[in-house]
C-alpha cells in the first residue's frame, strides 16, 4: 500500500482565508473580552496566524482532547486531557479548532466549556468536513469547506506526520 498526497489549499489560499476570519471576529469583537480557547494539538498553527490578524487584544488558552478509537474509526467517546486554565464566566469565549469531521469533537468540548458559564460561546474551525457528519453544532467562522478526504498539514496530522506542511494536502492511500 503506498500514500501520496495532493495540494489542496495553498498557503496563498491559507494567508487569504485567515486574513478574512480575523477580519470577521475582529469586527464581531472589537471592544469586548475575549478568549480564545485552542484545541491542541491541530489548531496551534491556524490559531498563532489567526491571533495575529486581529486588531485587538485577546487572551489565549488551550484544551487537548483525546478521542478513543482513533481518528480513521472513532468511537464518540471524547476525553480531556487537558483542560482550560483561564476563568472563562461571564467572557466571551471563542472555540478554534482545526477541522470538523464526524462532529463528537466540538460538540463535546461545546458542552464542557458552557459548564464554565462564559458570556457567549462560539465555534471557528479552519476546515468543516461534510461527509462523514453525525452531530450537528453550530459553526460560527468556517475557513473552508470539504467533501470529504483525510487531510494534512498547517496543524493537521495522520499519526503525528505532516503536521509542519505549511499548505494543506489530502493524503491519497493506494
Ligand atoms: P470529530 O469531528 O469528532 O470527528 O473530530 C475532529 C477531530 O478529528 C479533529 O480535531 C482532528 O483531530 C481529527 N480529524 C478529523 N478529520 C481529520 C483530517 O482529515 N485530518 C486530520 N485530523 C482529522
Ligand atoms: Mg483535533
Amino acid at each position: 500500500m503506498s500514500t501520496r498526497k495532493r495540494c489542496l489549499i495553498s498557503r496563498e489560499d491559507i494567508a487569504r482565508r485567515v486574513q478574512e476570519l480575523a477580519r470577521e471576529i475582529s469586527r464581531d469583537y472589537a471592544g469586548r473580552d475575549l478568549v480564545l480557547v485552542g484545541v491542541l494539538k491541530g489548531a496551534f498553527i491556524f490559531l498563532a496566524d489567526l491571533v495575529r490578524a486581529l486588531t485587538f487584544p485577546v487572551e489565549i488558552d488551550f484544551v487537548r482532547l483525546r478521542s478513543y478509537g482513533g481518528g480513521t474509526c472513532p468511537t464518540g467517546e471524547v476525553n480531556i486531557t487537558k483542560d482550560v486554565e483561564l476563568s472563562l464566566k461571564d467572557r466571551d469565549v471563542l472555540i478554534v479548532e482545526d477541522i470538523m469531521d464526524i462532529g463528537f469533537t466540538l460538540s463535546f468540548l461545546r458542552q464542557h466549556l458552557a459548564t464554565h458559564r462564559p458570556r457567549s460561546l462560539k465555534i471557528c474551525v479552519l476546515i468543516d468536513k461534510k461527509e462523514r457528519r453525525e452531530v450537528e453544532v453550530p459553526l460560527d467562522y468556517v475557513g473552508f469547506v470539504v467533501e470529504k478526504g483525510f487531510l494534512v498539514g498547517y496543524g493537521l496530522d495522520c499519526g503525528e506526520k505532516g503536521r509542519t506542511y505549511p499548505e494543506i494536502y489530502e493524503i491519497e492511500t493506494e
